[in-house]
């Protein structure tokens, strides 16, 4: 501890001074008041360019009417729905602000200050570090071999000090899959006391056969715990809500350290409309699958390496400072991910948007990269 109020004193312990910054995607309301542009896209934070299903739109303007209220803090007809839908018992759903939360709750509940460790690939979601780290757990990173998760040095990676072990599937910033069985041969590998997150954030656009399913896992009360949103195919990123799917017994002691009214009530009665209107869902869908071929077929036409993704973003090769293309299509109007801040600093990653947009992306990224 390392906590005094001296001057010149260090007013945080280690681990919050080692913390980083996270950089999220540029708003478009940031771009307008620096750069003076009106007509701005933002193909930075993989939200669904179709925005919310108009069921979701319509409970959330009912639900504003019941804000003076606290919400249900167990969010029960979110919990019930969940529950029939993934066929697990209501008792092993958590909520969260955004999956965000989860992942936050994953490490505050299970990571013993100063003792353990947890093992990530090397770039994936910057949340993990951040509260692994906040945690004062130490945070072993593997690199990705192929844009991908490397398993079996994932697998060697893991110690005694141990604890959690994330994987994104698919990966982000790559859009990247570990496929059921490499998924099943990594579980079988690990320790019984090690936890392992399976980050399904994207889990509704992968079109891989290979997709896994680990729900399984967590029925069989192994040390599994996955994580969704309704940040990105239901959109409904601003509302923040996700959740997690663990065995009863861990998403009990996660539920304990919730703070107990963190999903709002317009979100649950969104995230509730959401889940009802699958037509929406497969709308969405459709949109990313045929929009991220016709991407790839004008990358492909002008030998513009990039990354198949499983996912509703694609990582692209500019092969040369990410930043100067980001500031170039910026000047444009359109935000993308310079891969610099992801760990991959001549690649920027895109969303998918709308047909509209990603034209409009392909012909400005076409002439810079001229
Ligand atoms: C892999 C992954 N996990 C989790 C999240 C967090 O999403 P949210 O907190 O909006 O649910 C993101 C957001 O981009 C992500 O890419």
């Amino acid at each position: 501890m390392s906590m005094t109020l001296k001057s010149d004193a260090p007013i945080v312990t280690e681990n919050v001074a080692r913390l980083k910054p996270y950089h999220p995607g540029k708003p478009i309301e940031e771009v307008q008041r620096e750069l003076g542009l009106t007509d701005i896209i933002k193909l930075a934070s993989n939200e669904n360019p179709l925005g919310p299903s108009p069921k979701a739109l319509e409970a959330m303007q009912a639900a504003i009417n019941k804000v003076a209220l606290y919400p249900e803090g167990a969010a029960p007809v979110l919990r019930a729905m969940l529950a029939k839908i993934h066929g697990i018992s209501e008792d092993s759903l958590v909520f969260g602000n955004g999956s965000d939360e989860i992942l936050h709750l994953v490490c505050a509940t299970f990571l013993a200050p100063g003792k353990d460790s947890t093992v990530q690939a090397d770039p994936t979601f910057a949340m993990y570090e951040i509260y692994a780290t906040l945690a004062d757990a130490e945070v072993v990173k593997v690199p990705l071999v192929n844009y991908t998760h490397d398993l079996d040095a994932m697998a060697d990676a893991v110690t005694d000090k141990t604890r959690i072990v994330f994987i994104a599937n698919p990966n982000n910033p790559t859009g990247t899959l570990v496929t059921q069985r490499q998924v099943e041969r990594f579980l079988n590998r690990l320790p019984e006391r090690v936890i392992l997150v399976s980050d399904e954030a994207y889990d509704d656009y992968v079109e891989s056969p290979e997709k896994p399913n680990l729900l399984p896992f967590v029925k069989e009360r192994r040390n599994v715990i996955i994580s969704h949103t309704f940040s990105k195919v239901h959109a409904l990123a601003g509302l923040r809500v996700g959740y997690a799917m663990a065995p009863p017994a861990m998403a009990g002691y996660m539920n304990r350290a919730r703070s107990p009214f963190n999903v709002n009530l317009v979100g649950q009665a969104a995230a509730v409309a959401s889940l009802g209107d699958t037509e929406h869902v497969r709308v969405s869908v459709a949109l990313n699958s045929a929009e991220k071929r016709r991407i790839y077929a004008a990358l492909e036409k002008e030998h513009i390496q990039f990354v198949q993704s499983e996912a509703n973003f694609v990582l692209i090769d500019v092969e040369r400072d990410s930043r100067e293309v980001f500031d170039l299509l910026l000047r444009c109007g359109i935000i993308v991910r310079a891969g610099y801040a992801l760990g991959l600093p001549n690649h920027i990653r895109v969303t998918i948007g709308t047909p509209d947009q990603n034209t409009r992306f392909l012909t400005e990224l076409l002439a810079v990269m001229r």
